[in-house]
């Protein structure tokens, strides 16, 4: 069986432009892949957050993920600190990847722009992100488009050391998911629906509660024009809303746009079908709080089936490299 890897930062609550255009894939991988998904709470620490805050989130990320569908017995769900191979494969890495390289990465120069101070572990960040996926001879790596460039970066890294001291690593491949990738803001239609806004009316969270939900959607930023009409390009408001009916009803949006005289009617089915895709996830995730335990067992249980893997990598790397044994 293939191998399917991915990795979440525990740094905020899951919104609906997370779960349809990442998460809903990775419970489809889970039925037809060899699946390893860890929250990557090491990853957290490259920016300022607050210990607290990090230990919950960490822990509420693993029950969302539960929540939405990964399956103990079909996948591997462990937190990447708890298996620490990811940060002695990242020393051994990062005496693979170059200065010059990591200079390069996108996501490095927006997030240390203007800065007084930048982490180190800012800059190594795409070297622990290669040794998530490298660790676990991953063959497919779904991720946002944001995270293209590290997974090029991450193909160099094995490519070079596996000119240099051997077939170690397999060559991972990128895979950014199709499925709803376009879940808008609800009132900046033009921007992704994303953590980084400073808006919080304009997302929908996995856990949000119905009546909040409903208003939001409500207030939703529609188009000048009242008529209902799929375009994303010309009418993003609407566009969204019917995106995000789809979603939730398992239909096109150009389907359902004739069925719609006004927005009205519109708002009120969407915030209907959003409501209903979204209640068995939040009393799951009731459940499971109940059951702390439970959850603790799992991600105890997953760590350790990865370290499994990942040691045995690890082992050949180190090998490879010539470090004594
Ligand atoms: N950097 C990724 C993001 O911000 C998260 C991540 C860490 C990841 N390690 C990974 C994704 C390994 C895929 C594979 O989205």
């Amino acid at each position: 069986m293939l191998k399917v890897l991915s990795g979440v930062r525990p740094t905020g609550d899951m919104h609906l432009g997370n779960y349809l255009g990442a998460f809903k894939a990775w419970v489809e991988d889970q039925y037809s892949y060899d699946a390893f998904y860890c929250v990557v709470d090491l990853h957290a620490l490259a920016e300022e957050i607050n210990p607290e805050v990090l230990r919950d989130r960490t822990l509420k990320t693993a029950l969302t993920l539960l929540a939405v569908g990964l399956d103990p017995s079909k996948c591997t769900l462990f937190i990447q600190s708890h298996v620490p191979a990811h940060a002695e494969m990242s020393w051994l890495l990062s005496c693979v990847a170059t200065y010059g390289e990591l200079g390069r990465m996108t996501q490095f120069k927006d997030k240390s722009h203007g800065k007084d101070t930048v982490r180190v572990g800012l800059y190594t960040y795409p070297v622990l992100m290669a040794s998530d996926i490298l660790l676990y001879q991953a063959q497919r790596v779904p991720v946002g488009h944001d995270q293209k460039q590290h997974l090029e970066l991450t193909r160099d890294i094995a490519m070079r050391f596996n000119n240099k001291y051997g077939e170690v690593f397999t060559i991972p491949t990128a895979f950014v998911p199709k499925v709803g990738a376009r879940v808008m803001d609800l009132q900046d239609p033009t921007a992704k629906m994303s953590k980084s806004s400073n808006n919080s009316s304009g997302i929908i969270y996995v856990l949000e509660d119905p009546s909040s939900i409903e208003k939001k959607i409500k207030r939703a930023v529609t188009d000048t024009n009242s008529d209902v009409i799929y375009d994303p390009k010309s009418r993003p408001g609407v566009s969204n809303l019917l995106e995000l009916l789809g979603a939730a009803t398992d239909s096109k949006p150009e389907d359902l746009a004739p069925k719609y005289q006004n927005y009205g009617s519109l708002k009120l089915d969407t915030s209907k079908a959003v409501i209903e895709m979204l209640d068995p996830i939040r009393q799951r995730v009731k459940d499971l709080e109940k059951d702390l335990g439970e959850v603790h067992r799992i991600i105890a249980a997953g760590a350790q089936k990865a370290a499994e893997s990942a040691n045995a990598t690890l082992e050949r790397a180190k090998e490879a490299m010539g470090l004594l044994s």
